[in-house]
């Protein structure tokens, strides 16, 4: 499979472009030095903790906010003094109010109200828009008579409406439970695609974020960190701040001792030894540096296998999610390693690859080790 992420093509103008946007209240920087472009077509993730900017960031490019620094192009035209309701956007608040006494039709009717229709258009777009989203046959309900998904489909449909070249999505999702988050998520991508509109969406959630996105700017206290496809951000972290923030990882300190071509020998104290990895640029002999390993990259067993990058440690802990097991493993120098393995075949309790307090080995493959000099 391709990754969006990688299919960018340098030659195309983007679709938006952000260049050196800031935004202080008071002296309170809410957002510093953003530098972005984002292409037509994308479903584009701002991603990060709370209070860390992303709504403010999104609330500019609606024209809801002005920049204190930088510009904004949206489509090849500087948005500066351009009015939100003169901006080709629209946005999805974070908290979606629909109108309680309003049908679900009159709701996504509401989006079109000041646009210059007559009655049967404004009715078929309606209804185009509901099919859209899969709710014709809801449309004389009111919001308190369907389901929490229904629901923010209807404010999707409304947010569709007006034909908007961007829509802004502030958390869309995070009203749902988790297995109706997922479905919507795949009906999400399913109308992006659909009506080529841009997206671009807030959440917090970094694995809707990597399900949901060509790609993702990681943010932390009002600064972008890292842009990437999902599996750029995932396997290539730039700093430990991305690596721990997006998905699960164990970091330990190493010194450099060599690099040979491809290949990084760094001393890790805490695992007695010294770790093959892949070399980053620009890595040399006497550096320090964080080593983050993945649980799932490490495989667990109980005889002791050939091959570098072997540990030994006890299981201190032990969970059973179904489809996979989490070790942790305590290491001789007592730091805890946490392994995922799959449970490929159906076991029995005795089955397993190891249970509490027994002795097991651990491996990694040099290529898995994520060195990090941030
Ligand atoms: N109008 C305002 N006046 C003063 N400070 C503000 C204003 N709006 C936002 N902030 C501050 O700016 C920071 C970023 O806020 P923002 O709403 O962008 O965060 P967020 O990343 O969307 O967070 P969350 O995930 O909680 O929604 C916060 O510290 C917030 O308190
Ligand atoms: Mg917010």
């Amino acid at each position: 499979m391709v990754e969006p992420g990688a299919e960018r093509v340098g030659t195309v103008a983007p679709f938006i472009r952000i260049e050196g946007v800031g935004k202080r209240f008071g002296s309170f920087r809410a957002v510093e030095n953003v530098n972005l472009t984002i292409d037509r077509g994308e479903i584009f993730s701002l991603l990060g903790g709370s209070g860390c900017g992303k709504t403010t960031l999104l609330r500019m490019l609606a024209g809801f906010e002005m920049p204190t620094e930088g510009r904004i192009f949206i489509d090849g035209q500087d948005m500066a003094g351009i009015p939100a309701y003169e901006r080709p956007v629209n946005m999805m608040f974070q908290s979606y109010a629909l109108f309680p006494h309003m049908s679900v039709a009159k709701n996504v009717g509401y989006g079109l109200k000041h646009e210059p229709m007559t009655g049967p258009q404004r009715a078929d777009r309606v209804r185009e828009m509901l099919d859209l989203v899969q709710l014709g046959p809801y449309a004389e309900r009111r919001p308190h008579q369907i389901s929490g998904g229904q629901r923010q489909r209807v404010a999707l449909a409304r947010a569709l409406a007006r034909a908007p070249k961007l829509l802004l999505l502030d958390e869309p999702l995070a009203a749902l439970d988790k297995k109706l988050r997922e479905h919507t998520q795949f009906e999400l991508m399913n109308i992006q695609e659909k009506t080529g509109v841009t997206f671009v969406v807030v959440t917090h959630d970094q694995e809707e974020a990597m399900i949901l996105s060509s790609r993702v700017a990681v943010m932390d206290k009002g600064r972008i960190r890292q842009v990437g496809s999902p599996t750029e951000v995932y396997e290539y972290p730039a700093s430990r701040f991305v690596a721990d923030f997006i998905g699960q990882a164990t970091f330990f300190d190493g010194v450099v001792r060599s690099v040979e071509g491809p290949v990084a020998g760094v001393e890790v104290g805490a695992l007695g030894l010294e770790v093959q990895a892949r070399a980053v640029p620009g890595l040399v002999a006497g550096q320090a540096v964080t080593m983050a390993l993945r649980p799932e990259k490490i495989e667990i067993m109980r005889e002791r296998p050939e091959g570098p990058n072997v540990v030994a440690g006890a299981v201190e802990d032990l969970g059973y999610f179904g489809n996979h097991s989490i070790y942790k493993v305590r290491l001789p120098g007592g730091e805890i390693l946490s392994v995922l393995s799959a449970n490929a075949r159906r076991v029995g309790e005795s089955g397993r690859v190891a249970v509490w307090e027994d002795s097991v080995w651990m491996r990694f493959d040099p290529a898995a080790v994520i060195l990090l000099t941030e």
